[in-house]
């Protein structure tokens, strides 16, 4: 019996151990509330104030990684010997905002989702590419302010256009829809078609290619985008308006960065206001309606078809 007691008490000593400890951690964790204050402390500095802050992945440099398969984001345009140019808006921003906190600029391309891996890891000081500033992301890396607005589509061969007058139409079995890998496209197909076989790819012209040749039923693309794909493949067409709550576009600032993310919000600020910004759509617009390349390019710098 009095074994018994002794162990009920030992038991009750360990049980005790465990739930303060677990307090203990409890504490800890709402510790971070100060590097939420630090963000508000950071917003609230001068870009002065801000500049010998920064701290970025190389000294003096402004690493960004970018997913050049979007055009009028991020693409390559061609020139007349067909040498592929990075261009689109985004990184023309990512060129002002780095003119702006006078830090050199190195642009990285790859997959979409090597981008949201990159921030993850925290190699790369921001990621600009279409990013939609969905909060579940927010676990992963920061997000600028919205420097463009956007919605996003269902499309689909403009032959198969009438079987599809309401997103319900493309929820049926059978069906087979694409969206980019790591994207919220995933997310708005898992939701509208959820039927339907959902087709992740890493690249958005793969996407295309396969609704072009009727592998794919359809797809769910971010509408500038869908639209310029329009333009050179009149083929094609933009179905259906996708509802999607969070709208526009942000840059991804890898976290714990509050005062990069500060300073690159003052630079989206006056990109914005003093129209550079519109500069960069216009002409981003112009030269995604010329000769582009979308993907990545081969080991020696060509486009490989
Ligand atoms: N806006 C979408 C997202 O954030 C798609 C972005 C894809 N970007 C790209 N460069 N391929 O998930």
């Amino acid at each position: 019996m009095k074994k018994c007691v002794l162990l009920m008490l030992a038991v009750l000593a360990v049980a005790a151990f465990v739930w303060f400890g677990n307090k203990g951690e409890c504490t800890k964790k709402t510790e971070s509330v100060p590097v939420a204050q630090a963000q508000e402390d950071y917003a609230a500095m001068s870009l002065e104030e801000l500049k010998p802050l920064l701290e970025t992945v190389t000294e003096g440099r402004l690493t960004v990684a970018t997913s050049p398969d979007f055009a009028p984001y991020e693409f390559y345009a061609l020139d007349s010997e067909g040498n592929p140019n990075l261009a689109g808006f985004d990184l023309a921003l990512a060129g002002y905002i780095a003119d702006y906190l006078g830090l050199e600029l190195e642009i990285i391309p790859m997959d979409f989702d090597g981008v949201i891996m990159e921030l993850q890891s925290g190699s790369v000081d921001i990621g600009m590419a279409g990013f939609t500033p969905d909060p579940v992301r927010e676990a992963i890396m920061d997000f600028s302010k919205i420097y463009y607005q956007s919605g996003q589509s269902f499309i689909c061969l403009k032959s198969n256009k009438d079987r599809y007058p309401d997103l319900a139409a493309t929820d049926r079995a059978g069906l087979e829809i694409g969206a980019q890998t790591g994207s919220i496209q995933i997310d708005l197909a898992k939701k509208y078609s959820s039927n339907a076989d959902i087709v992740p790819l890493a690249k958005v012209p793969e996407i295309l290619a396969e609704v072009l040749s009727g592998k794919l039923d359809g797809a769910y693309i971010e509408t500038p985008v869908a639209k310029s794909y329009q333009t050179n493949y009149p083929e094609l067409c933009v179905a259906l308006d996708v509802p999607c709550e969070i709208k526009g576009s942000a840059i991804g600032v890898t976290k714990n960065h509050p005062a990069l993310l500060a300073a690159i919000n003052f630079a989206v600020t006056a990109a914005l206001d003093d129209g550079s910004m519109a500069r960069f759509i216009r002409e981003a617009r112009e030269l995604a309606d010329g000769n582009t390349y979308e993907g990545l390019l081969g080991a020696d710098g060509k486009v490989h078809p």
